[in-house]
């Protein structure tokens, strides 16, 4: 299976429970959002990968407009439904690889939990890039590989035993060097432990079966581990400067 395809079978079929996960959090990423990302409130934002519209429905009150993409049409039907009309956040369907959006055509783009779902995430990350104004910023947050060579490739393992779809976690190491290969500078980072139960984290991903026996086997920890979240503010720099 190609990875959109497996991202389509992953996430087509989870509407109801991202939904569900997306409510839950949105007050908490709204608050983190505010605090990590220096917002102004004018802002035209693009969330890539929104999934449920999760980054899209906790920065909507905080920004002037919100444009959500996603590559599986169920997820962006259900968060425009609960989204409700009139709002000034917006659906599209949309390949992250290749986005049809205009160059420089925002000051805050973001992609959170999704480029680990992508086989080619340097192409996502020159999009980010592209259409993102000089002087506007870029919002990653994803799952941390271990620095260790060998430790990244169990952790990959069992990551994709769970879900298909999973393509590869980057190192930290690796993601900073995709993201200044791209001229994106630092602005800040910091790396979050999310503690993560086992068995709650097996059925999100619906492993069932002997499936779910083989990703146990591969997990890092019985019961529960400790998941490293990268957030990675960077700042695109005005044409000349
Ligand atoms: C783990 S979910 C994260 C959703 C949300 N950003 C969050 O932080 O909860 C990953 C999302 O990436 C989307 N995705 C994966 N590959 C994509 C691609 N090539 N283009 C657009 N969206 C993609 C999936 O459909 C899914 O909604």
């Amino acid at each position: 299976m190609g990875s959109v395809d497996a991202v389509r079978a992953r996430f087509a079929g989870a509407v109801e429970r991202l939904a569900e996960l997306e409510e839950q959090r949105r007050e908490a990423l709204r608050e983190r959002l505010r605090s990590f990302a220096g917002l102004c409130g004018a802002e035209r934002v693009l969330d890539v990968g929104t999934g449920a519209g999760a980054l899209a429905l906790a920065i909507a009150p905080l920004v002037r407009e919100v444009v959500a993409v996603d590559i599986v049409p169920e997820l962006l039907a259900d968060a425009h439904r609960r989204a409700g009309d009139g709002t000034h956040v917006s659906f599209v369907e949309g390949d992250a690889k290749a986005l049809d959006l205009d160059s420089e055509s925002f000051d805050l783009v973001a992609c959170t939990r999704t480029l680990h779902h992508v086989d080619a995430p340097e192409l996502v990350v020159s999009e980010l890039a592209r259409v993102t104004r000089g002087g506007g910023r870029v919002l990653v947050v994803d799952q941390i590989a271990p620095a260790d060579a060998e430790r990244a490739r169990e952790l990959n393992r069992f990551e994709r035993a769970r879900d298909a779809s999973h393509s590869r976690a980057l190192s930290d190491t690796d993601l900073r060097r995709l993201l200044a290969a791209n001229r994106l500078n630092l602005n800040r980072s910091e790396i979050l432990s999310e503690n993560r139960q086992l068995d709650p984290y097996l059925d999100l991903a619906r492993c069932e079966g002997d499936a779910r026996e083989h990703a146990r086997s591969l997990a890092p920890a019985r019961d529960s581990y400790v998941a490293e979240i990268g957030w990675y503010l960077l700042d695109k720099p005005t044409l000349g400067a």
